[in-house]
C-alpha cells in the first residue's frame, strides 16, 4: 500500500470518534484461528473519545479523562499499534505524539480502545497526507482488531466474520434512540468472556448458536425497527440478543442487580454492551433516559450512569 499523494501534511490533526453498543450479538462456533464467527448489529453512540496527533521523533501516547490510568501507554496501546501499522504499510519511517481524551469507558464492552485505534488511523492518514481511502483504512483496521473498522463509518452496521466485515444498515436518523450506559467499577477482558462463553456452551448451559436463517430474521427485524425509529421493537430484540451476556454475568453476577434496577426504573430493554461489563438500557425518550441515569447513579450499583443517544456518524464522516 503506498497511498496516493494526498493533501499536504498538517501540524496536528484532531479526530472525534464514537463508542458503540451491540444491539444484537449472535456468537457462532469457535473457529480454528480462535475467533468466533459473529453476526452483530453495532450502533455508534454519542459518547466520544478525541484523538490528537502531531509529528514527533518517536511514538508516544498520553491519555486523560474517563478511565485514565487504566489504559496501557506502551506498545500494547492499540492507538500506538495503529500509528505504527499505517506508517509501516505506507512505507514511511514516521512517528507521532498521540493524545487521547477519553469519554468512552475503558474495557467496558463499548470498543473504546478500538475507537481510539480507528481515530488514530484517520488522524495519521490526514497528518501525513497519505490519502488512503475508506477501504484501505478498513483493511488496516481489520488487522488491528475485530471492532476497529466499525467506528470509521459509525451509524449502524452489521458486522460478520469476526466482526470486521461490515455492511451499513439504514437508520431512522441521527440520535433516534435514547440509551443509558451504567459504567462498572472494573473492566472485563473480552477474551475471558469468550472463553467463559465456550465453557458454558460445552456444558450446554447456553443455547447452541443460532442458525443462518434465525440470524437473518433477527437482522431483518432490527432493520425494520431502525427504519421506523421504533424503540420498543428494537428493545424487544436487544433484550434477548446478546449471546455473550450469560458468560459476562457468570463472571460478574452482581451485574444482574444493575440490569434489574434499570428494568424496574422503566428501561425498555436492559442488556450488556458487547462483552460487558457496561450495562446498556434503551429508554423511551430523552427525559426517560435522564431519569433512568439518575436512578442508576443513585443506586450505587455502578461507577456512573450516562444518558446519550445513537446512532451517530463515525470518525471518517464526522471529521
Ligand atoms: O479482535 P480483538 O482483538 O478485539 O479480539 C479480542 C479477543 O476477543 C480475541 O483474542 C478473542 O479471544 C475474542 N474474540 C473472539 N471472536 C471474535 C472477536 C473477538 O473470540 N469474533
Amino acid at each position: 500500500m503506498t497511498g496516493a499523494a494526498g493533501r499536504p501534511a498538517r501540524p496536528s490533526v484532531r479526530v472525534r470518534v464514537p463508542g458503540k453498543v451491540n444491539v444484537t450479538l449472535a456468537v457462532g462456533e469457535r473457529r480454528p484461528d480462535g475467533y468466533h464467527d459473529l453476526s452483530t448489529v453495532f450502533m455508534a453512540v454519542d459518547l466520544h473519545d478525541t484523538v490528537l496527533v502531531r509529528p514527533a521523533e518517536r511514538m508516544s501516547v498520553t491519555v486523560r479523562g474517563r478511565g485514565e490510568g487504566r489504559v496501557p501507554l506502551d506498545e500494547d496501546n492499540l492507538a500506538v499499534r495503529a500509528a505504527r501499522l499505517i506508517a509501516k504499510e505506507t512505507g514511511r519511517e514516521r512517528a507521532a505524539e498521540i493524545r487521547i481524551d477519553k469519554s468512552i469507558p475503558v474495557a467496558g464492552g463499548m470498543a473504546g480502545g478500538s475507537a481510539d485505534a480507528a481515530a488514530t488511523l484517520v488522524a495519521c492518514n490526514e497528518l501525513w497526507g497519505l490519502g488512503l481511502s475508506y477501504e484501505e483504512l478498513r483493511l488496516l483496521a481489520a488487522q488491528l482488531g475485530s471492532d476497529v473498522a466499525f467506528p470509521l463509518l459509525g451509524g449502524v452496521g452489521l458486522g460478520t466474520g469476526r466482526g470486521e466485515c461490515l455492511t451499513q444498515l439504514p437508520e431512522a436518523g441521527a440520535g433516534a434512540f435514547h440509551w443509558v450506559f451504567a459504567v462498572a467499577e472494573d473492566g472485563l477482558s473480552t477474551p475471558e468472556v469468550f472463553r467463559e462463553h465456550d465453557r458454558l456452551q460445552e456444558l450446554r448451559e447456553v443455547p447452541p448458536p443460532a442458525g443462518e436463517q434465525e440470524r437473518a430474521a433477527t437482522v431483518a427485524a432490527v432493520v425494520r425497527a431502525l427504519r421506523g425509529g421504533d424503540a420498543r421493537a428494537l428493545a424487544r430484540i436487544a433484550e434477548r440478543g446478546n449471546d455473550l451476556q450469560p458468560a459476562a454475568l457468570s463472571l460478574r453476577p452482581e451485574l444482574r442487580r444493575t440490569l434489574r434496577l434499570g428494568r424496574q426504573a422503566g428501561a425498555l430493554a436492559a442488556l450488556l454492551s458487547g462483552s460487558g461489563p457496561t450495562c446498556a438500557f434503551l429508554a423511551e425518550s430523552a427525559g426517560a433516559a435522564a431519569g433512568l441515569a439518575r436512578v442508576l447513579s443513585a443506586s450505587g450499583s455502578c461507577r456512573e450512569a450516562l444518558a446519550t443517544t445513537g446512532p451517530v456518524p463515525g470518525c471518517l464522516s464526522a471529521g
